[in-house]
């Protein structure tokens, strides 16, 4: 079964051709054609990410992905006609209906039909949600009219089942998702989400806990801002940590707060940490060595709060794996402490985190949990009430 997956929920355009042999979860997938770009220097200027300048950038560069992707995996033609002029009048109305919000879209893609036909894919896999909901309709709605447009069906996807399965899919060895242990405890952070959730078995899953107010990644991004550094925070501040931590710098604030670390359930709180590092700096000339000894500051209350928290929830369910997953768990550090601390408590719980290049946000991972949701698989007509939900909870899946 050749997939083809969209993402579209935030700032990267990323479209993949995977093909699946096998039935989820035992299935090895190839990777045929792979294209994302990243539009975080666009946002760079912003300071963050602006969803109406990311769903602008999302249908400028869908169809060059798509197009990147598609030759990347060079499938074979298809014999059918390419292109049947008698039916295309038909056909160009419904797709424009259906891209009538992203009107040059319309048009880019009714091009790259008549150039390139129908490839031989056999679903779209796309995500809808969470996410930014302009950002998120540009694929969904791509995806309706590609699902129309080559006669297939379409899967919706939730993006964070996408972080959980990218975390155990393994790029390395086999291409094969790892056959885990259950119950597992999912730690998802990243830039929207700091949550623990449970999963008993494939494709079941409980949010135990989760931020009360900001996400890491957005912690991470602010802090960032609060000292000076660009967009997005997270390599930006774990770079100055490590060099904090390697100079051996004394603390530049000894005493930040570790939010709800004593708190006797299974959620966070991230603002107050970014609050009391804005009162720390306020009114102050930051030297290149304060910033380095604040990032690491700030990452270890980080990592002292999630390996408690996580902790926490691996006893109170009896875990007996863990999975890191979301744009934080690109932090070298604390995914090396995470390791560290549970190697030493719970010697038995293996810690699964993602590939380098599969932690942040990319269309493979789309692929491998639509894959897992075949059952959703509509056909393009029924397609219909599939809409994109910024705020879709992988606990509804
Ligand atoms: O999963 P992701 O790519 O997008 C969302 O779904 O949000 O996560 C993006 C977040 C950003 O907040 C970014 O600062 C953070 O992941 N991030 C990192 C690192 N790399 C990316 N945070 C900490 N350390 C990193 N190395
Ligand atoms: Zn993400």
């Amino acid at each position: 079964m050749i997939i083809l997956s969209i993402e579209t929920s935030c700032d990267e355009t990323a479209v993949s051709v995977i093909e699946a042999i096998g039935d989820f979860p035992n299935a090895k997938y190839d990777l045929l054609g792979n294209a994302l770009f990243s539009q975080i220097d666009i946002h760079r200027e912003y300071g963050g990410v602006f969803p109406a300048l990311a769903k602008r950038e999302h249908a400028a560069t869908i169809v060059p992905m798509l197009e990147k992707a598609l030759d990347e995996a060079s499938l074979p033609k298809n014999d059918e006609p390419l292109y049947s002029p008698s039916l295309f009048p038909e056909q160009e109305i419904e797709i424009r209906k259906i891209l009538e919000r992203e009107p040059t879209l319309a048009d880019q893609l009714l091009t790259f039909h008549k150039e390139h036909g129908t490839p031989p894919i056999d679903v779209i896999a796309v995500t809808v949600g969470p996410g930014l909901e302009p950002a998120l309709w540009v694929g969904v709605n791509f995806a309706k009219a590609l699902a129309y447009l080559w006669n297939i069906k379409m899967i919706p996807v939730n993006h964070m089942e996408g972080h959980v399965l990218a975390s155990i899919f393994d790029i390395e060895e086999d291409n094969k998702l790892t056959a885990i242990p259950f119950p597992t405890i999912a730690l998802l952070i990243s830039g929207g989400h700091t949550e623990l959730i449970l999963m008993k078995n494939w494709g079941q899953y409980e949010k135990v806990g989760q931020t009360r107010d900001d996400a890491v990644g957005e912690a991470f991004d602010k802090v960032a801002r609060l000292i000076g550094l660009p967009y997005p925070g997270g390599p930006e501040i774990s770079r100055l940590a490590a060099e904090g931590r390697q100079l051996g710098l004394s603390p530049f604030k000894a005493d930040l707060p570790r939010p709800m670390l004593n708190s006797n359930d299974l959620d966070f709180s991230f603002s107050g940490l970014k609050t009391s590092i804005r009162y720390a700096v306020a009114d102050k000339i930051l030297s290149e060595s304060d910033k380095k000894a604040l990032a690491r500051d700030f990452e270890d209350v980080v990592r002292d709060v999630l390996i408690k928290k996580t902790k926490a929830a691996v006893d109170l369910y009896n875990a007996r794996t863990i999975i890191i997953g979301g744009g934080v768990s690109a932090n070298k550090f604390l995914i090396h402490e995470f390791k560290r601390q549970f190697l030493i408590t719970h010697p038995d719980i293996e810690v699964y985190t993602p590939n380098p290049g599969l932690s942040t946000d990319n269309s493979v991972m789309i692929a491998l949990a639509g894959h897992a949701r075949l059952d959703k698989a509509a056909n393009a007509a029924a397609a219909a009430y599939i809409k994109a939900d910024g705020n879709r909870s992988i606990a509804e899946e």
